[in-house]
């Protein structure tokens, strides 16, 4: 081997590991927003260094008792995309290429020119413009998970030991990166319907309230998106997690669950004994979610659920419940639910009192700044009130 062979070599392999590199850095930085797309560009990062025309992920499952895939993610440069750019579905592997799956179940790659492959395997491959390809297995917790072809669409060659080395660990942790994304959209959508059934079941006891939770969520989602967009509150709010805040929103009032019904669907007002009742609400919300964060082990969430069912009832001037702590000692959380918690509740008719105007309520609100409220949350809350007009 000459100079430049051997400098053209090294090139390559550096190339190759800049493009790994690259790629995780990528998978690395996924979000929920935007993981198809960081996806798709770990893909190109990957396939433009071992100069593919097209990458492609299939991902494994039965199909009456087979090994079969379908295709999740594709990218293509150069030549046509497989079948035109729609994802192929439901594929058994024996039924298009018969010795697939004995090889890749044995961990091994599929790396050879399509004229070398049966006449079987040819008529499927040669048709998308396929000269060599490489088809790299995927093993997720000991189970093949899925697969990850490269198509060469303009040369005839094999692909390098290094390059399906370099191929193969990127391909894993792509896969990964899929599966744990899946894994968490699941757990997301478990976690928002539990939450979502709990507050119900305080609607359902507490009758007086209606769509009390998905009204106060509403007015905390609005005054957060203009706390981050006015920077208020500047080092604390910035790290908060939207979402996350308004889901602990709904649990606000869980502690209700645990207040006899007497008292809490009573159609009069309260005395002085029952609201002392009502009160405990707070205390015994913060109970129930700590009790959920010991069982679970999930803290993010409910630490800021915690914080709210606890100190929804605080007041600015200490006047409030349960310990009348005051002013910036109260959390922002519990803060910002006081004033969407008042508004909802004057807005709102109860059987023992008639429902006030939007404008009457924001009065309310006003009277309470430096009170009841936070006076730099009651002049946000004054200067967007149309924001919150039913
Ligand atoms: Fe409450």
């Amino acid at each position: 081997m000459d100079c430049i062979q051997l400098i053209v070599g090294l090139e390559n392999k550096v190339r190759l590991l800049e493009a790994a590199n690259e790629a995780s850095a990528f998978l690395l930085n996924t979000s929920k927003e935007d993981f198809g797309v960081i996806i798709i560009r770990s893909m190109q990062v990957v396939a433009r260094a071992v100069n593919a025309d097209r990458m492609y992920i299939m991902k494994n499952h039965l199909i009456d008792g087979e090994l079969g895939c379908t295709q999740i993610f594709e990218w293509s440069e150069n030549v046509a995309p497989q079948q035109g750019g729609k994802y192929v579905t439901n594929i058994i592997y024996r039924d298009i290429v018969p010795t697939w799956p004995d090889i890749l179940s044995q961990g091994k790659s599929i790396n050879s020119l399509v004229e070398d492959m049966s006449f079987k395997e040819q008529a499927i491959l040669a048709p998308q413009g396929i000269v060599s390809i490489l088809v790299v297995p995927v093993f997720i917790n000991h189970n093949l998970w899925g697969v990850v072809g490269f198509d060469d669409c303009r040369h005839r060659r094999l692909f390098s030991g290094l390059e399906e080395r370099i191929l193969r660990s990127i391909s894993l942790s792509i896969a990964n990166a899929i599966h744990k994304n899946g894994i968490t959209e699941k757990i997301g959508k478990l976690q928002n319907s539990l939450l979502r059934t709990m507050s119900d079941l305080v609607e359902y006891r507490d009758n007086v309230t209606g769509c009390h939770v998905k009204r106060t969520k509403n007015v905390v989602k609005i005054l957060l998106d203009e706390i981050k967009a006015k920077r208020l509150f500047k080092g604390r709010v910035d790290s908060w997690d939207t979402d996350l805040i308004l889901q602990s929103a709904q649990l606000h009032d869980i502690g209700k669950i645990a207040i006899p019904d007497q008292i809490l669907k009573k159609p009069s007002l309260l005395t002085k004994e029952e609201y002392a009742e009502i009160k405990k609400h707070a205390i015994i919300g913060y109970n129930i979610i700590k009790r959920i964060e010991a069982e679970s082990g999930e803290s993010e969430l409910l630490s800021y659920a915690q914080t709210i069912a606890l100190t929804h009832h605080e007041r600015w001037d200490g006047t409030g419940y349960p310990f009348g702590i005051k002013g910036a000692d109260i959390p922002i959380e519990g803060r910002i639910m006081a004033i969407a918690d008042v508004y909802d509740a004057l807005t709102s008719e109860r059987t023992y009192k008639e429902a006030i105007s939007h404008e009457e309520a924001v009065k309310i609100i006003q009277e309470g700044r430096n009170t009841h409220f936070d006076p730099v949350l009651t002049d946000l809350f004054v200067e967007i009130n149309e924001g919150f007009k039913k």
